[in-house]
């Protein structure tokens, strides 16, 4: 199981390198990152969030109610060509332990992304699959769910962000933690 950076921690601030190739290390970041995930019962992760610079994102709902059938998804070079609709969900993130916030997002996502062949595909998404992939999205751009709240917000959880800055919390995963 690869190290989960929380906030604070640079890499999760930068932004990701587009995947010009696919090797026998990108091919074990995957894998990496799907036991990683699976280990900390996370529904998504994204490549910056364990120490990778490479422009890649899972997610995998199928342990959630009602998403059982649905299959695990690695997206390399992903990017959102059109959002639809607004919906405000509560997320929590691995790398913000403890802490959940009300974020609006486009409710439906065409996305566009490489599989690890580097072929191309685009597909929609919507309800918890789409959010969870616009999340990780973010990350690679190096966006935290700290930056799309406002002032006051953050003010509120000044002290857990404090508590992560200086590495107080006990990194207890919970199900559902984007
Ligand atoms: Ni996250």
């Amino acid at each position: 199981m690869l190290t989960i950076n929380v906030y604070g921690d640079k890499i999760l601030k930068q932004k990701a390198k587009k995947v010009l190739k696919v090797d026998q290390r990108t091919l074990q970041l995957i894998r990496d990152m799907l036991e990683t995930m699976k280990e900390s019962d996370g529904v998504g992760l994204a490549a910056n969030q364990v120490g990778s610079r490479d422009s890649i994102i899972i997610a995998d709902l199928s342990h959630v109610e009602g998403y059982e059938k649905s299959k695990p998804i690695v997206a390399i070079n992903p990017e959102i060509l059109s959002g639809e609709g607004k919906s405000t969900y509560e997320e929590g993130c691995l790398s913000l332990p403890g802490i959940r916030l009300n974020i609006e997002r486009s409710e439906k996502i065409k996305l566009r992304f490489q599989d690890t062949d580097l072929n191309f595909h685009e597909e929609n998404f919507d309800g918890l699959f789409g959010r969870v992939l616009q999340h990780e999205i973010d990350h690679l751009n190096g966006i935290l769910l700290t930056d799309r709240i406002s002032a006051e917000e953050k003010k509120n959880i000044e002290e857990d962000l404090d508590k992560i800055l200086n590495r107080e919390v006990e990194l207890n995963y919970q199900i559902s933690e984007l």
